[in-house]
């Protein structure tokens, strides 16, 4: 059983000016992350969802980027003015805000999924 519903990661990585890559934090995502914790809370939402500060998640040139899971939704260019709506629609309700969905192929590429074979995980064994 999950301790909270879901998690918001919001990256607030900092690169030094001139990276090539850029960063998130020199696009405000540091205003962000605390507007969308204290808009979370005063939906009512703490103990529900966790806002979090992350590093890199590896989608700079489109940040701020934010990822939220379970619900594997991944935004793109976030604002100050989209916090409300990130909140009461995503975190509340459960939709996606589609003008802020990063597109697949900036997206990190997903995990591989868990092999449903115990046999697939199972260590070599050492006598053979
Ligand atoms: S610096 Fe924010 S995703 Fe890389």
């Amino acid at each position: 059983m999950s301790r909270f519903r879901c998690h918001m990661f919001v990256c607030i990585n900092r690169r030094d000016e001139g990276n090539p890559k850029g960063c998130c934090a020199s696009k405000g995502s540091e205003a962000i992350a605390a507007a969308l914790k204290v808009a979370a809370y005063d939906r009512g939402l703490k103990g529900i969802v966790r806002v979090n500060k992350a590093g890199c998640l590896d989608a700079c040139g489109a940040g701020p980027a934010a990822v939220i899971y379970p619900l594997n939704v991944w935004y793109r260019g976030i604002t100050l003015t989209d916090v409300d709506e990130i909140v009461e629609r995503t975190l509340v309700q459960g939709e996606i805000v589609e003008r802020l969905v990063l597109p697949t192929a900036l997206a990190p590429a997903p995990m591989n999924p868990a092999p449903t074979d115990p046999e697939s995980v199972r260590p070599p064994d050492a006598s053979s």
